[in-house]
């Protein structure tokens, strides 16, 4: 499943991160990868160790918790740190699946990566190329989003980020560790969620509101671990 999160960052935010971001001192991007991810890596980004990355990830993570779509879409029980990469003068990152399971440096913790996220901080029209191209059990889809908005897709997918060609592509990437690890179940829920949603706005006092909400409930209780 492929969600996408209009205006996780207001315009105000994103100018703030960019400041920051464009004047910052860049690593390899190979640091963080696996072997396999390694080769196919070619970018630049922030460690979660660099005191930027940490400071401008507490407003990503702060904006995440008050966002009821990103809540209802990923069921999120762990999130890790966010990280920050750079794209320009053909950069690009072939083909890979992430990591399954990712430890944080500081206060340690293990973050299974149910979900991937990658929040765009580099309005479309900045840059040439950059797409991300996600294979999912759909089809291909390729994602290039407006400065501000996050794309949520499962971080078993194969995808990349195409070569940018023109300008340089900034973004922010994360991992979820969802309550609800199968795709397919949180799928699912995600759909009866926004069911109950609109049925709230027009026939909130029909009883079968209560029922659904209850089967809503009822099967995250099965599927959810904590
Ligand atoms: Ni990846």
């Amino acid at each position: 499943m492929l969600v996408q999160i209009p205006e996780l960052l207001n315009a105000e935010q994103v100018a703030q991160l960019r400041a920051a971001l464009d004047g910052a001192d860049w690593d390899d991007g190979r640091i963080t990868a696996g072997p396999q991810a390694a080769r196919v890596k070619h970018n630049r980004q922030l460690l979660e160790t660099h005191p930027l990355a940490k400071q401008l990830g507490e407003i990503i993570l702060r904006q995440l918790a008050q966002n009821s779509l990103f809540t209802a879409a990923a069921l999120p029980l762990k999130v890790f740190p966010p990280l920050f990469n750079r794209y320009e003068g053909g950069g690009h990152f072939g083909g890979h699946i992430d990591t399954a399971v990712r430890l944080t440096r500081e206060a340690p913790y293990r973050v299974r990566t149910d979900i991937s996220a990658t929040l765009f901080l580099a309005a479309p029209e900045e840059y040439d190329g950059g797409e991300l191209v996600v294979d999912d059990t759909y089809g291909t889809h390729s994602v290039k989003l407006p400065a501000g908005h996050l794309i949520l897709y499962p971080a078993s997918s194969l995808h990349e980020v195409r070569p940018v060609t023109r300008g340089a592509r900034i973004a922010a990437f994360f991992w979820v560790q969802s309550m609800v690890r199968d795709d397919g179940q949180r799928a699912l829920l995600y759909d009866l969620d926004r069911s109950i949603q609109n049925l709230n706005k027009t026939v909130a006092d029909h009883p079968s509101v209560t029922q659904l909400t209850g089967v809503y409930h009822n099967l995250l209780r099965r599927w959810a671990d904590l």
